[in-house]
């Protein structure tokens, strides 16, 4: 998509339709912005409140002016101003997009600073350009064809005020890399599970890295052994595709500025292994990956941004599946940091392969590190597909998680650890075991990863199994893979650049 920020008056300039985003005011629609757009343009007011358009969130109201160049306007309701979100912006515009190429739209004219929202225009940009480009994303490769003959080529952008240019163009070259991002891990969370294998996975981190100028260094089964990764190797060794670590870091970080280790889970495919899920919704666990996915996208947006710090990117990936060489339920897995692992589910897979990859990412000496991942069923159980949650040691990076989640709208919400939830994972025959009770799984899940982080680091766990997938088509996208994550982690990494 072309995005350019236009100077003229909305009448004026060529294109297929003319978005304008309306607040609700105390009766029905505010249309003093719009009347006087189209002022002079015959009964544009009267059919506005004939249609009963009341600028509520979502509603929209497409409308022929013969006075405007475009002729075709489409009126987007943003709702109650003083109810007005960041998220709310994002999903008028894509509400707006996605109308957009129903219409067969080539050229879309938008003034999105036009309502008085009271976010500034560089935000308003931004959240329009994420929203847009995330609700007109296809659900994959057939949809994409489509979409691209359909959808529309090129935005222009319209500041209400003139003034507002510098700060509008700003927010959406901001806002294109964080979509692309966001795009860039949806479309390897919906690649099916036999292309998007664990060396298909590595190569797409060689091909990210030599675009985004990162060095990439991949681990395969020979390097596995020689760190004693049991994790890795343990879940891997069911299936014909071999397990990696995949590891990125960026090259010319300013000298002071800080290292931050993300760590994302990438099972590129959860059957469960030996204790083998049920098949109902089996499919879904091509998704299992999300969180490897989330750290990819962040890294592209990070490194898109010119973020001042030292990334270090790590993607543990297997494929977790029964098979004579599978692991089994009492194996004893020794990991890279010479701890010993009960396995006593192999369905508990992801704690296992994240246990390596956090210790590897250690050894980089991060001043934070921040783990992303699929991990389990309890977490959506406890906060559903709209938030995930966060544990942790520390609890100003948990803040910080927060405070991204509420901008980006990829929510978090705190969950706790206490030595409880540790304790629950003391096995007789080795250091730990690899479950606790079926009671507070997010919580146990969270406690395992923190026995391969040192107590003194300061580490985050997202658990993602909620949020990274959606069933419902919206204002933000189609069913499928949510990117979940890119944005959240590349706007943490930003405020702790400082
Ligand atoms: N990948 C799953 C968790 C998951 C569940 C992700 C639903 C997305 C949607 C994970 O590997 C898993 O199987 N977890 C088990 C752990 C249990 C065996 C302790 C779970 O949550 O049931
Ligand atoms: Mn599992
Ligand atoms: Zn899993």
């Amino acid at each position: 998509m072309r995005w350019t920020v236009s100077k003229g008056s909305a009448g004026s300039l060529a294109g297929d339709l003319l978005v304008l985003p309306v607040v609700e005011g105390e009766k029905g629609a505010d249309l003093s912005g719009v009347i006087a757009l189209a002022g002079g343009h015959g009964d544009l007011g009267k059919i506005i409140k004939g249609s009963g358009f009341s600028a509520a969130a979502g509603a929209t109201l497409p409308m022929y002016c013969s006075g405007l160049k475009t002729g075709w306007i489409l009126l987007v309701g943003l709702g109650k101003a003083s109810k007005l979100s960041l998220e709310g912006l994002r999903k008028a515009a894509g509400t707006a997009a996605r109308q957009a190429r129903a219409m067969k739209t080539k050229t879309v004219v938008a003034m999105p600073t036009l309502a008085d929202t009271g976010f500034d225009a560089e935000t308003v940009g931004r959240c329009w350009v994420e929203g847009a480009e995330m609700g007109l994303a296809p659900a994959g490769p057939a949809d994409a064809k489509q979409n691209a003959d359909n959808g529309p080529k090129a935005w222009k952008l319209l500041p209400a005020d003139a003034a507002e240019a510098a700060d509008l163009r700003r927010g959406v070259q901001q806002g294109e890399m964080a979509a692309h991002g966001c795009l860039e891990a949806r479309r390897l969370v919906n690649l099916p599970p036999s292309t998007l294998t664990p060396e298909a996975m590595a190569e797409e981190a060689r091909q990210l890295a030599a675009e985004a100028g990162m060095k990439c260094t991949v681990l395969g089964m020979a390097q596995l052994k020689k760190h004693k990764m049991g994790g890795i190797i343990g879940v891997g060794q069911g299936s014909v595709h071999q397990p990696r670590l995949i590891c990125l870091e960026s090259k010319n970080a300013p000298k002071n500025a800080p290292t931050v280790a993300l760590v994302g889970k990438g099972v590129t495919f959860d059957s469960g292994g030996i204790s083998l899920k049920p098949g109902p919704k089996m499919d879904l666990m091509k998704s299992d990956m999300g969180g490897a996915a989330a750290v990819l996208g962040a890294a592209r947006i990070i490194m898109a941004r010119k973020l001042p710090v030292r990334l270090v990117a790590i993607v543990p990936t297997a494929e977790n599946m029964p098979d004579g060489n599978a692991i089994k339920p009492a194996d004893v897995l020794e990991m890279a940091n010479g701890k010993t692992v009960e396995v006593l589910n192999t369905d508990a897979e992801g704690r296992l392969i994240l246990a390596d990859a956090l210790h590897y990412a250690c050894a980089k000496k991060p001043d934070h590190i921040i783990d992303i991942a699929t991990l389990t069923g309890s977490c959506v159980v406890a906060l559903g597909t709209e938030f995930a949650g966060v544990m942790g040691t520390s609890s100003e990076l948990m803040e910080v998680l927060e405070q991204a989640g509420g901008e980006t709208g990829e929510r978090v919400w705190p969950l706790p650890l206490i030595d409880a939830h540790r304790d629950a994972l003391k096995s007789k025959v080795a250091d730990y075991k690899n479950i606790g009770a079926r009671e507070g799984g997010a919580l146990t899940a969270a406690a395992f990863l923190g026995f391969f982080v040192p107590e003194d680091v300061s580490w985050s766990h997202v658990d993602i199994a909620g949020p990274s997938w959606t069933e419902g088509t919206g204002p933000l996208g189609p069913r499928g893979g949510t990117g979940f994550g890119a944005r959240l982690l590349a706007r943490a990494v930003e405020i702790l650049a400082g």
